[in-house]
């Protein structure tokens, strides 16, 4: 049976991929090229320096690959730490869960401090386990940033001053997946010695482009697991062969040449913008967003303010009411797509996703749909009352600043 044809535009309203907009794909619709030519490099040099910026670093070395956010937190373990070398961490949520399991089937000793998943890294526990820890045998300290799956958004900054008040010399990893170029993020100041990304959220690409920045204490430290035999395997993922190639503008690899084009002008989009201006539209959306949870009457799956996500918000069924029949009308009916709850959270949750490339009535569109699919299951909201609170609190709070 043919698939129904769906008219209008699909909203795509999950945590990433996001939306592309039209000057990035128009941008990615190139012939291949000769990635070894002498007009290469002029494209790419730029790119690493540029890429920087929305880490918030000048003193990091990005590295580009082809793979998505998971084949770059592969890298920053494999580049950086050896078989049996303790790493802390939390697990809050199916991203963190995923990442602590990667580590464990490396062969890394992983300290898991678990938390109730709605909240997120807790740094008086980090420097309460890095104080106990006198041997200095953990090597890094690994956060999930922006937890995809519970819309929490864990502190950085904090985190980093618990390493600091331990007096500790653990690296800091983080996955900024899906809060790099979209939430403050700032690698040098936060002394993050590996920050992790993903093209198709913040950077509002297709999947396919992982980036990581990393800082000079992860490179020396990368260097000196060079002739170590309990060294973990690393080959793809290797800096040492992008390290050779990337200062004169090439690759270890055949680069995917269309998301080097996408990213050039996804980067532009960032920078018209201006980042501060980004990140404030999203605090907006986000709040948006939650203004229509509450008016609804329903709850988020962060516990507290203190966790909400300015990239996605995860909102709870009420009981008894299955949130996957929620998504799955609202796809079917109204071709607006949101995100599902995943694993412990599976059939709890909906999210909805306001990451990348979009504004108000983008915003308002997946509003509307997601009310209209509670109604349609049952659920008892009053008609409109997402809508108008979210609009309201739109019309006061512009999405730029300047
Ligand atoms: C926070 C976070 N980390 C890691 C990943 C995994 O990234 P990918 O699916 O690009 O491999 C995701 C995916 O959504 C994510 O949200």
């Amino acid at each position: 049976m043919a698939a129904t044809r769906r008219p209008g535009r699909n909203h795509l309203f999950v945590p990433g991929p996001t939306n592309i907009p039209d000057r990035v794909m128009r941008a990615m619709m190139v012939q291949s090229e000769d990635h070894r030519s002498v007009d290469f490099p002029s494209l790419t040099k730029p790119l690493f320096e540029d890429t920087k910026k929305v880490f918030g670093s000048t003193e990091g070395t990005i590295f580009l690959f082809p793979a998505s956010g998971t084949g770059i937190w592969e890298s920053a373990l494999t580049n950086t730490l050896a078989r049996g070398d303790k790493v802390l961490t939390s697990r809050y949520g199916q991203f963190s869960h995923l990442w602590i399991d990667m580590a464990q089937r490396l062969g890394l000793d992983v300290i898991v401090q678990e938390e109730e998943w709605g909240t997120g890294a807790k740094p008086e526990k980090i420097e309460e386990a890095l104080r106990a820890d006198k041997n200095h045998e953990i090597k890094a300290v690994m956060v999930v940033h922006n937890e995809t799956a519970t819309g929490v958004t864990s502190n950085i900054g904090a985190v980093r001053k618990a390493i600091d008040a331990a007096s500790h010399p653990a690296m800091l990893f983080v996955d900024g997946v899906s809060s790099i170029g979209s939430l403050p993020f700032y690698a040098d100041e936060w002394k993050v010695d590996c920050a992790i990304a993903g093209s198709q959220k913040g950077l509002m690409l297709p999947a396919g482009l992982g980036v990581i920045c990393v800082s000079q204490k992860a490179l020396k430290a990368a260097e000196g697991q060079s002739g170590r035999n309990d060294r973990l395997a690393r080959v793809y993922f290797d800096w040492e062969d992008h390290k050779k190639q990337n200062p004169s503008g090439y690759f270890p690899y055949t680069p995917p040449l269309p998301l080097l084009y996408g990213l050039r002008e996804a980067l532009a989009c960032l920078f018209e913008e201006g980042l501060e201006n980004v990140y404030h539209r999203h605090a907006v959306l986000g709040e948006a967003t939650r203004q229509a949870v509450a008016a609804w009457g329903l709850k988020t799956c962060a516990k507290s303010p203190e966790w909400n996500s300015d990239t996605v918000t995860a909102i709870l069924a009420p009981e008894g009411v299955d949130a996957a029949k929620i998504i799955k009308h609202a796809y079917v009916r109204y071709n607006l797509a949101l995100g599902a709850g995943l694993s412990q959270v599976a059939g709890k949750v909906f999210r909805i996703g306001h990451v990348g490339d979009l504004n108000e009535l983008s915003l308002l569109g997946a509003i509307a749909g997601a009310e209209m699919s509670l109604l349609d299951n049952g659920v008892n909201v009053t008609p409109g009352s997402g809508v108008a609170a979210a609009s309201s609190y739109l019309r006061e709070n512009p999405l730029s600043k300047s």
